[in-house]
C-alpha cells in the first residue's frame, strides 16, 4: 500500500484530492471520491448554511471514509458555515481566498485538520506559520479563482516545496497520472484535481456545462477579471464581454456590474452556456469524457503507478 504524509494526514488510500468547487462538488461527488480511496471535498462556497449542513449529513451517510469541506474565507455567511463544520464534526477543512491566520487556530482547537490554498511561496509560508497542516499550491492553469502572480504549476510546486516543511498538494493543470507523477517529482505529496472532477457523472454541475468542458480545446480558457478577483473562464459571450470591457480599461465598478449576481450559478449550475460564468481550467483541453468518480480515481492512480515504472515513456 502506498503511504506518504498526505495519505497519513487524511487517512486515505491514494493522495488524490477532489477539489471543493462551487456548483460542482456536493455530497454525491465527495462521497464517491472518498469511497474510491481519494479525498472527497464538499464545496461550501455556493451553499447556504443549511444546505451545507444537509450535504455534510448526506455525505456522512454515503461514506464511512474521511471527507472534507472547502470554504472560501470571503463568504458572507462565513461564521455560520464554520459553526456548522464544527457542529457536524467535519474532520478536514480546506480554506481558500483569505488570510489563513484568521480561522486556522479556531479549527485546530476543535481537532480539525486544516489545509489552505495558496498561489505563492510567500502565502505558503504564512499558512505554515498560521498552523496549517498542509497547503494546496495552485498554479496559473487552474480553473476557478486564481493567483494574481500567474505562476504556473511547474514553477510554483518546487518553489513552495522548498519554502515550507508542511506537505504540499499540487493543483492546477493536473488530470492524469502522468501529470501527477510530474508534480510529485517536483516535491508535491498529493494532487488536487478540479476540472477533471467537473467532467464527472456525480458532479452537480449542469450537463451542458460538463459537455462544454469535454469539448473545450487548447486556448479556450482565459484568466479574467484580474481587477476584481482573477478567475479562469471558459470562452463564451459573457467572457467576451468581460474581455472587451477589460481591454478598454473598464472600472472595477463597471466590471462588478457586468458580473452581476448569480452569474456562476447561471452558467455552471443552470447551464446557460452563453451568459453564465463558466469556471474551468486549461486542462479541460485534455478531457474527452464524462466519467464516474471512482473510475477517475482508479485511472489516475493506475496511470501514476505505470508511469513510475516507465517515467520517460521509452518506446
Ligand atoms: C468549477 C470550479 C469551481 C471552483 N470552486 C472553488 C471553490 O469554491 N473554492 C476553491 O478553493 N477553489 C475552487 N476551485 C478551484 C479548485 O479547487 C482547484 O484548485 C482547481 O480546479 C485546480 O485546477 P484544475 O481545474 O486545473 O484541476 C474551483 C474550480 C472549478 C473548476
Amino acid at each position: 500500500m502506498f503511504q506518504n504524509r498526505i495519505t497519513q494526514l487524511f487517512g486515505i488510500d491514494y493522495p488524490i484530492i477532489q477539489a471543493g468547487m462551487i456548483w460542482a462538488s456536493g455530497w454525491k461527488l465527495a462521497a464517491a471520491v472518498s469511497n474510491a480511496g481519494g479525498l472527497g471535498v464538499i464545496g461550501a462556497g455556493s451553499m447556504y448554511p443549511e444546505v451545507l449542513r444537509d450535504h455534510i449529513r448526506k455525505c456522512r451517510a454515503a461514506t464511512s471514509k474521511p471527507f472534507g469541506v472547502n470554504i472560501p474565507l470571503l463568504y458572507p455567511d462565513l461564521d455560520l458555515h464554520i459553526q456548522i463544520i464544527i457542529d457536524e464534526q467535519v474532520p478536514i477543512v480546506f480554506t481558500s481566498a483569505g488570510n489563513p491566520r484568521t480561522w486556522t487556530k479556531h479549527f485546530k482547537d476543535k481537532g480539525i485538520t486544516v489545509v489552505h490554498v495558496v498561489s505563492s511561496s510567500k502565502f505558503a509560508q504564512k499558512a505554515q506559520e498560521a498552523g496549517c497542516d498542509a497547503v494546496v499550491a495552485e498554479g496559473f492553469e487552474a480553473g476557478g479563482h486564481n493567483g494574481r502572480e500567474e505562476t504556473t504549476t511547474l514553477v510554483l510546486i518546487p518553489a513552495v516545496a522548498e519554502a515550507v516543511q508542511i506537505p504540499v498538494i499540487a493543483a492546477g493543470g493536473i488530470a492524469t497520472g502522468r501529470q501527477m507523477l510530474a508534480v510529485m517529482t517536483l516535491g508535491a505529496e498529493g494532487v488536487q484535481m478540479g476540472s477533471r472532477f467537473v467532467a464527472c457523472v456525480e458532479a452537480s454541475s449542469h450537463e451542458s456545462f460538463k459537455q462544454a468542458v469535454i469539448q473545450a480545446a487548447e486556448g479556450d480558457t482565459r484568466l479574467s477579471l484580474k481587477a476584481l478577483t482573477p478567475v479562469r473562464l471558459l470562452r463564451n459571450h459573457f467572457a467576451a464581454q468581460v474581455q472587451e470591457a477589460e481591454a478598454r480599461g473598464a472600472s472595477k465598478e463597471e466590471l462588478t456590474e457586468l458580473l452581476g449576481r448569480a452569474r456562476a450559478k447561471r452558467g455552471m449550475f443552470e447551464g446557460d452556456l452563453e451568459e453564465g460564468e463558466l469556471e474551468i481550467g486549461q486542462v479541460s483541453a485534455l478531457l474527452r469524457a464524462i466519467e464516474p468518480a471512482a473510475h477517475i480515481v482508479e485511472t489516475v492512480w493506475r496511470e501514476f503507478s505505470e508511469a513510475l515504472n516507465n517515467p520517460l515513456q521509452i518506446r
